[in-house]
């Protein structure tokens, strides 16, 4: 049995969808966006970080949406998920995405994963509140 193969059986076994496990494995938007309107970095209370990258259009539309993890597959199936729900959304849509929403677009994931869905959607929660804040303060008059 190739490697690969072990790793979705035994990711099938833990209750991992097909699209939780084909995220994982393919790695669907990990990786960073060279100049991004922002990026954040957050550690959850497992110690595991996720920082994410938005470019973001003068509409308050996500143009593109990027991440990396230093986490559990858990973890990257969230961030993919979370990435691929937030393209083309207002900042607005893109935050009221909450951990039901991303576990419904996986399909399935572990029990015991619900705090890696919960790290994606704080961190990109956390990622809006600094764009917010670095727009006022490149608006505020000096
Ligand atoms: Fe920390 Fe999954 S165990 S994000």
């Amino acid at each position: 049995m190739s490697k690969m193969t072990e790793m979705e059986s035994l990711m099938r076994k833990s209750g991992y969808s097909e699209k939780a496990m084909n995220y994982y494995i393919q790695k669907v938007n990990v990786g960073e966006i060279s100049e991004p309107s922002v990026s954040f970095a957050y550690t959850g209370p497992c110690g595991d970080t996720m920082e994410i990258f938005l470019e973001i259009g003068s509409d308050n539309v996500i143009r593109d949406a990027k991440f990396q993890a230093i986490g559990c597959a858990g973890a990257f199936a969230s961030g993919s998920a979370l990435t691929e729900m937030i393209k083309g959304k207002t900042l607005v849509q893109a935050k009221k995405i909450d951990e039901d929403n991303i576990m419904n677009h996986l399909g399935h994931i572990p029990a015991q994963k619900i705090h890696c869905v919960c790290l994606a959607r704080r961190t990109l929660e956390k990622a809006i509140e600094r764009y917010k804040t670095k727009i006022k303060d490149s608006t505020e008059i000096k």
